[in-house]
């Protein structure tokens, strides 16, 4: 099996840069790479996405949506997620099964028994290894969302932009909680520190980790 990473926090926390720079980290010291995202990842998930993002979908209800995400999740962990790490490769997924609590439980306000149940029967048993919760204050990530979609020139993904700020509030709540939770696989980074700052310790911790994972192994 390989190895399983999902990277969380609200809107403009950084967590697509920081993937990113992961996945370079990781393929310039050797490893089979896997980079995918939720919702989306597939031609399927990604066409939910569109459905999911669109703002002119603001009529959607909590469950509707809650049952989207599933969907995609679904399809995604069948069609890419599971075979990759059948394969070895280290996966590193934008967002997975913690959004949707954070989300749609802290966020929405949908009894958390529902979720678990859903996220259960999507992923069939496959689980991160590592979780990095990139933590940031909801009116910096927010005025660094707003500014990216205002400068992108594809189709405006901004349903969850328009949140009031207080939604924001209580989906990082929802992270933090997450992350006390269950404090072995989370790796709790500030997203105020630098760039750089944050790729190094994300970095770090996931040589180390996938180390310890190699010799409890062997
Ligand atoms: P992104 O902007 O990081 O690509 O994420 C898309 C949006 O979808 C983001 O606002 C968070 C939201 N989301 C949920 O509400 N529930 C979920 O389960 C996932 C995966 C994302």
């Amino acid at each position: 099996m390989g190895y399983f990473i999902t990277f969380e926090g609200i809107e403009g926390c950084g967590k697509t840069t920081q993937i990113r720079l992961l996945a370079e980290h990781l393929k310039a010291s050797g490893r089979a790479v896997t980079l995918t995202r939720e919702p989306g990842g597939c031609a399927i998930a990604d066409k939910i996405r569109a459905i999911l993002l669109d703002a002119d979908n603001r009529a959607m209800l909590p469950h509707a949506e809650l049952l989207l995400y599933a969907a995609a999740r679904a399809q995604h962990v069948g069609e890419i997620v599971r075979p990759a790490l059948e394969i070895g490769n280290v996966v590193l997924c934008d967002r997975f099964t913690d959004a949707t609590i954070a989300y749609q439980s802290n966020g929405r306000g949908i009894e958390r028994q529902t979720i678990d149940t859903l996220n259960n029967l999507a992923c069939g048993g496959v689980r991160p290894d590592l979780t990095v919760l990139i933590d940031c204050d909801p009116v910096l990530g927010l005025e660094r969302a707003r500014r990216r979609i205002d400068t992108s020139s594809g189709p405006r993904e901004e349903r969850f932009e328009l949140e009031a700020l207080a939604f924001h509030q209580r989906v990082r709540e929802g992270y933090l909680a997450l992350a006390g939770g269950e404090p072995h696989r989370f790796l709790i980074v500030n997203g105020g520190d630098s760039i750089e700052r944050i790729a190094d310790t994300i970095a770090r911790q996931v040589d180390s980790r996938m180390e310890e994972q190699q010799h409890a192994v062997r």
